[in-house]
């Protein structure tokens, strides 16, 4: 079979309802990403297009706007029970791909502590464009492939079609990917064309860090250390045994452990679509570890690890 994708912006306005468009076959490119933020609906086309989009490991960046109402709602009554209201919180959202569920989080805990300094950070929150023609390529922050978009198509190079359903698609990838991606990516390389950054947060999320000082997004990867102990790390959707092998975890365990304060508090669960249960818990972090504080659904997909997690 033959197949093509969604590459102008007229091709998602066209849709009635563009929810139909998320057919787990039809490619959305990326380097629509920023060419939708004027969209009256700008939040759930970029939500829509990050959908299907991975990074250069292969994991996803898919979010969704208030994802974790109850879970929210349940940590912000625990921590009224552990901080003042007047103090001096500092809190660092990790993992947060486009920002969306840090600013609904954002927005709900700044007027219960005023004082709030919000960091949110991700593995990756630009990637990069390159042009020739009509071709597009998307790189990673490290110089990897991730998508090419040769008019009609749109190529995802780290989740491939399949090449029993789409052989054709997968031919032609081949061959544009030989002869017109890489030697693109080599000219680049070589400073002959230049990469337009496109940055992965949503627009509402780009815009409040803009005008709210207390409100900051930067990169940060897990497997690195965290630069400043804060009271309170997030990792939603993060922490999954899917993404991290049992050593990264303790190296991750170690590192969210040291940036937290003395009593600092670990929040962290994995959910599904927006509003499913959240299976994760909430943490404090002792001498030596983390203690569980409060438990949500079946609790923290690693909740045995962060348990077990010795410093
Ligand atoms: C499924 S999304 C979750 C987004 C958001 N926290 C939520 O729950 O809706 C997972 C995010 O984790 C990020 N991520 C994966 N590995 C990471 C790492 N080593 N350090 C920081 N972030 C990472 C990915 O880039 C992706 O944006």
């Amino acid at each position: 079979m033959l197949k093509f994708g969604i590459y102008k912006k007229e091709q998602l306005k066209n849709k009635a309802g563009f929810k139909n468009l998320i057919d787990k076959d039809k490619k959305i490119s990326i380097t629509l990403y920023d060419q939708i933020t004027e969209e009256p609906n700008a939040d759930e086309l970029a939500e829509l297009i990050l959908l299907l989009f991975s990074d250069e490991r292969g994991a996803y960046k898919r979010t969704y706007q208030k994802r974790f109402e109850e879970f929210d709602a349940k940590v912000l009554a625990l921590l009224k029970t552990i901080f003042k209201e007047n103090d001096s919180l500092t809190f660092h959202d990790v993992g947060v791909s486009n920002g969306r569920t840090a600013l609904d989080f954002f927005e709900k805990i700044s007027l219960i502590f005023p004082n709030i300094q919000y960091t949110a950070s991700d593995y990756n929150p630009a990637i990069y464009i390159i042009q020739e023609r009509n071709c597009k390529i998307a790189l990673s922050h490290t110089g990897k492939i991730l998508e090419i978009l040769f008019p009609p198509f749109v190529f995802n190079v780290i989740k491939r079609d399949s090449i029993r359903h789409y052989s054709i698609n997968h031919l032609v990838r081949l061959l544009v990917q030989f002869f017109v991606a890489l030697p693109m990516v080599e000219k680049y390389k070589l400073k002959k064309i230049q990469a337009r950054e496109l940055m992965l947060f949503a627009p509402k999320v780009l815009n409040t860090a803009k005008t709210d000082p207390r409100f900051q997004l930067r990169q940060h990867d897990l497997l690195t250390p965290l630069s400043k102990p804060v009271h309170v790390i997030r990792a939603m959707n993060v922490l999954n045994p899917s993404y991290f092998s049992e050593d990264e975890f303790f190296k991750i365990l170690k590192h969210i452990h040291e940036g937290l304060n003395s009593k600092g508090v670990l929040i962290t669960g994995s959910n599904q679509e927006a509003d499913t249960t959240v299976d994760g818990g909430v943490y404090e972090k002792n001498k030596d570890g983390f203690d569980l504080v409060e438990q949500s659904g079946e609790g923290s997909p690693i909740n045995n690890l962060i348990l077990k997690f010795k410093k």
